[in-house]
């Protein structure tokens, strides 16, 4: 097997940045560049006070230590790919917005150019490893790409390396994996190229966490593990609806359920919904991929996750516009959280831009504030939220503060759409006395004490609990 010593990393975004940063920290005899066609991105990877282009935990100290010495940001692809021994693919795989498999398939368009462009520069043998998420045989296609292109004399191993890291906890997650996947065919080649990534994991990861399997399997494994984890929050978000109806509490239910070895306690917790450019987007081309494959029972199956969480969603808003007397037009609605999950800025299909595209849609005028997202982020995700409606007409009714204090003043109601740590140290006695009376709390993450709210005098709902409790 080949030894590593320089690794080409293609795509900057939230995967490439995070996983390459760590890997040139733990492999301090490998030199790592991190290429990206967006110069402001890499700009930011660069920029002399590392204000970095995303937001994790722990990020800024890990490019601290290794930038400038093993790893590097750049915009020139070509010569970081003529270099490396290794090329990670870590460009985006998002949902197709039209032609064949619209709003299902993955849109391979990024893959297959970062694809190309490897088999059009390099001039020796490289190791690819597909480490964005993909449909199962996408590898192949590569293959078939880099093969048809290369120079003579030039190899191409593919292998497909799938990453499990949670935005929020990338860094933890990457520096003590679960487990780190590694597929590769199963000739000799394949089984060497796999060999040479594995020991680059190894300067960290202990082996035994280090699984070898088959290309499909590994493709397919990225999929099936989120499409389970996002079902799991279906299935406790399902009972949360009538834990809602009967006067149960899903707290003390997924508590008492997640007690059972079996299942297993963690990620048992109900929300507004599931958000994140992941799950929705890899359920959907699991859909897409059991429906090619003539699977339409599967196919319904897994679709059915996708459309609990939309259910949740919108029953969330609907509960708001019911408690609030059956209208929320020209009412005042603060809304704590704009990211899909605390501790990161991240804001792709966040439940927080369903909700407020549903007040919006009422008429109802919406303060907003997130300790981490950019304002900009915010207009750009309600213009495309609400597609014809001119952002003017949106700043009417949207206001974005910089506190959650300023949010909630003089408000009707407030809506927790993000569990930020911050939200449960907020002075609840302070909010109260400046908001409208009756002042109502509606808790879309679990993360606040109901029954202090209560005494201080809030109307206070939370999901999964019935009235009464
Ligand atoms: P992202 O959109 O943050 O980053 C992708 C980057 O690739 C962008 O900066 C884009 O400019 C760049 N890019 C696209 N085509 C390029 C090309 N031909 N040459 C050079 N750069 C190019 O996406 P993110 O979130 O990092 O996701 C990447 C992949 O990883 C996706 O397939 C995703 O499904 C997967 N994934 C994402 C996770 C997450 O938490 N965000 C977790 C695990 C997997």
């Amino acid at each position: 097997p080949v030894k590593v010593s320089k690794i080409c990393c293609i795509g900057a975004g939230y995967v490439g940045g995070p996983t390459c940063a760590v890997v040139a920290l733990r492999c301090p005899h490998i030199q790592v560049t991190i290429v990206d066609l967006n110069q402001a991105r890499i700009d930011a990877w660069n920029s002399p006070d590392f204000n970095l282009p995303i937001y994790e935990p722990g990020l800024v100290e890990v490019v601290k230590q290794a930038r400038g010495r093993n790893l590097f940001f750049s915009t020139n692809v070509d010569k970081a790919i003529l270099e490396a021994d290794l090329i990670f693919v870590s460009v985006n795989t998002p949902t197709k917005k039209s032609g064949v498999g619209a709003g299902f398939a993955a849109d391979l368009n990024y893959v297959e150019s970062a694809t190309r462009r490897i088999a059009a520069i390099a001039t020796s043998n490289k190791i690819v490893v597909e480490k964005s998420t993909v449909p199962c045989r996408t590898a192949e296609s590569m293959r078939t790409i880099l093969e048809a292109n290369s120079k003579p004399g030039t190899r191409f191993d593919i292998l497909s390396n799938p990453e499990f890291l949670a935005e929020g906890t990338a860094i933890a997650d990457l520096f003590k994996p679960d487990r780190v996947l590694i597929g590769s065919l199963q000739t000799q080649e394949g089984r060497d190229a796999c060999q040479s990534l594995a020991e680059v994991y190894a300067n960290w990861v202990p082996r035994e966490r280090i699984l070898t399997v088959g290309l499909w399997s590994s493709e397919l494994s990225k999929l099936a593990a989120n499409a389970m984890l996002a079902q799991r929050i279906s299935s406790v978000n399902a009972l949360s609806a009538i834990c809602e109806a009967t006067g149960a509490n899903i707290d003390e239910v997924a508590h008492a359920v997640g007690f059972d070895s079996r299942i297993g306690p963690k990620f048992l917790r109900a929300s507004v919904g599931f958000g994140g450019s992941c799950f929705q987007k890899d359920i959907l081309n699991l859909v897409y991929l059991s429906e090619s494959l003539h699977l339409p029972q599967v196919a319904a199956y897994w679709r059915q996750v996708v459309e609990m969480n939309e259910y949740q969603k919108s029953r969330f808003s609907k509960t708001v516009v019911d408690t609030l007397f059956n209208t929320i037009t020209g009412k005042h609605i603060a809304v704590l959280g704009f990211a899909f999950k605390a501790d990161t800025g991240d804001t792709r299909e966040s439940a927080a831009i369903s909700l407020i595209r549903d007040f919006l849609s009422e008429r109802a005028y919406v303060t907003i504030y997130d300790p981490k997202v950019e304002e900009a982020q915010i207009w750009l995700d309600l213009s495309e939220a609400i597609p014809g409606t001119p952002l003017e007409t949106i700043k009417k009714y949207v206001t974005i503060v910089h506190s959650a204090l300023e949010a909630c003043k003089q408000k009707e109601a407030i809506v927790i759409a993000t569990e930020w740590k911050e939200f449960k140290e907020i002075d609840w006695q302070t909010v109260y006395n400046q908001m409208s009376k009756p002042a109502f709390v509606f808790d879309g993450r679990m993360i606040l004490k109901a029954d202090e709210l209560q005494k201080i005098g809030f109307k206070v709902k939370v999901i999964g609990r019935g009235d009464g409790q």
